[in-house]
């Protein structure tokens, strides 16, 4: 085991330093391209922390870089201790992780515990092996339904449309809750525990600082595999209906949210009765979670994050338990539509799921699943005037914030040409669902064409729109109203200024449409969601979104006082 490379990282100073932390998602494809291949790269990274330093976060988390067909953007693992080749090597890696720590950030990799590729050695040797094989074992294959099997095992649905079993060629089904080129592993089968552990070891002893753990609320499936539900079904397609009219953010209810998958993106598991559907948040997946927990024990000052997309507060809740991981993504702030009293319920809600067990909440804003918030929040000028206010109340929240590439930008979701797309929601969808690559397009750096120094070229595996040349971190560097300047200025208060601090939040009385709240150090945050200016809290103005006067919080902007 080799921390010592952790020694510069912010390990160093508090063991806990996940806390309060400040993630920064690179999106590996799309963040720096070092070889001119119009696909970001390790080292691409590595030659922009500097930027990451500058702009004040603790740490990055980095997408899937292991060897991968690309079905799934990554997120379908040929091999889960090495690096794909378009990505560098385990030098290039090396190198990222020495270079980050150097750089006080910390460096937390993705791992996939629920499914591999199809490529995965252990696939093809099980496709190879006959029904009963011990090789068969490691995936969920089972015989189908009717007179000849050729009706699915249940009636299960993929989270990217169709049925999620695939017929084999010697007519056993396999599972996959995502693409075909991800079949679900069996967790019942004790190989599939200890490979994990093997790889999380590996990535450890190479001086990685944590773990996002992709799709923690999956992985265990109940024996039986019984039906879903027919409500759950119903429901299901109402949500497709909503994804069609492109209006599932805009208009469902807080409390009613999509189901995994549904949506232009891989969105959540929802509220519905947890146990009504029996392909996500089984009891058993807590025992894997500690098994993760135990291996992270025995490297001080690491951590595991789970994308667990569970509405239920207190199912919730059991992810953090004290013997499982440390963090959970909470995404009730990313459902939350832009009106003060959803995003109050957001936030009263996720701190009190991780109340009972300690744990510190987490607030994500946008990642790589779902469009881009200044899109969310209405687009065009409206969209980015609320994210620079979403940016205030995010990072005023106690507890860790985990930005997604771009944010700092205000980027907005790029419009597509289909024959680009290669989310595989557009394909399994026939051509209904676009999927998530308008928010995966490659950041702008520099300059006034494609690709905007995301490599020295001119292209980039998603074409970046010509408009971008305003947006470029290079241009608003030097802009002290951009929103790259904004977030500078925040995260420097954040780290620096006594009064942000407390792990909790007090409410203060608001007028409609509009919310505040103090943090035990002393900072008030408001955010006026509504049409007309709102009077100021009392005390001292350290921050604001938008321009104040007259002492008026206007319309759609936030404030930091004290
Ligand atoms: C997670 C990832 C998503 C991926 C899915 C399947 O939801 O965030 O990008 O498609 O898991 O691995």
């Amino acid at each position: 085991m080799h921390r010592s490379v952790a020694a510069g990282g912010p390990s160093a100073a508090d063991p806990e330093w996940f806390r309060t932390a400040v993630l920064y998602e690179v999106y590996v494809r799309s963040f720096g391209d070092a070889n001119n291949d119009g696909t970001g790269d390790l080292d691409g990274i590595t030659e922009r922390l500097d930027y990451l330093a500058m702009l004040g976060v603790d740490g990055i988390w980095l997408t899937p870089f292991y060897p991968s067909p690309m079905a799934d953007g990554g997120y379908d693992v040929a091999d889960p201790r090495a690096v794909d080749p378009s990505f560098g090597d385990l030098a290039a890696f090396d190198r990222l992780v020495e270079a980050a720590h150097s750089h006080g950030l910390a460096v937390v990799v993705d791992v996939v515990p629920n499914h591999t590729s199809d490529r995965h050695e252990w696939f093809t040797a099980a496709l190879a092996a006959g029904p009963g094989d011990p090789e068969r074992d490691r995936y969920i294959f089972r015989p189908g339904k009717g007179a000849d099997g050729a009706e699915p095992p249940n009636n299960w649905p993929s989270v990217f449309g169709g049925p999620a079993w695939h017929r084999a060629a010697d007519g056993e089904w396999y599972l996959h809750l995502f693409a075909p080129e991800q079949p679900d592993l069996n967790w019942a089968n004790p190989e599939v525990l200890a490979d994990l552990e093997h790889t999380l070891r590996f990535w450890l002893d190479r001086g990685v600082d944590g773990f996002r753990i992709d799709v923690a609320h999956g992985m265990a499936k109940p024996a039986d595999l019984p039906d879903l539900p027919e409500e759950v079904i119903e429901q299901q397609k109402r949500w497709a209906e909503m994804r069609e009219r492109e209006d599932l953010f805009a208009e469902h209810d807080a409390d009613t949210p999509p189901s995994e998958g549904e949506g232009d993106a891989v969105v959540p598991s929802s509220d519905l009765d947890e146990a009504a559907d029996p392909r996500w948040d089984n009891d058993a997946v807590h025992d894997i979670h500690r098994a993760v927990r135990r291996v992270l024990d025995r490297y001080p000052a690491t951590m595991a994050v789970g994308e667990v997309w569970v509405r239920n507060d207190e199912r919730l809740g059991r992810y953090v338990r004290p013997d499982e991981l440390h963090q959970a993504f909470n995404f009730r702030l990313l459902m939350a539509k832009w009106n003060a009293a959803d995003l109050r319920d957001a936030i009263e809600k996720s701190v009190a799921s991780m109340a009972a067990s300690g744990a510190s909440p987490t607030w994500v804003l946008s990642n790589h699943d779902v469009p881009r918030h200044v899109t969310r929040y209405g687009g065009g000028a409206q969209g980015v005037r609320r994210a620079r206010a979403g940016a205030l109340l995010e990072l005023a929240l106690p507890g860790s914030a985990y930005l997604w590439q771009g944010d700092e930008l205000g980027l907005a979701d790029v419009d597509l040409p289909d024959e680009v797309l290669q989310d595989p929601a557009w394909e399994r969808s026939g051509h209904t669902i676009r999927g998530r690559d308008g928010c995966r397009v490659p950041l702008p750096w520099s300059g006034d064409v494609p690709a905007f120094g995301f490599n020295a070229g001119t292209t980039s595996w998603l074409p970046q729109p010509p408009e971008w040349s305003a947006l470029t971190a290079a241009r608003q560097a030097e802009d002290p109203a951009s929103m790259l300047s904004l977030y500078r200025t925040l995260l420097d208060l954040r780290r620096e200024h006594p009064a942000i601090s407390g792990g909790t939040v007090e409410w203060y009385g608001a007028p409609e449409g509009a919310m505040a709240f103090r943090r035990p150090g002393g900072l008030i945050c408001a955010v006026n969601t509504g049409s007309t200016p709102v009077p100021l809290p009392p005390g001292e103005v350290l921050i604001s979104s938008v321009p104040l006067a007259g002492g008026q919080l206007p319309s759609d902007a936030a404030v930091w006082l004290i």
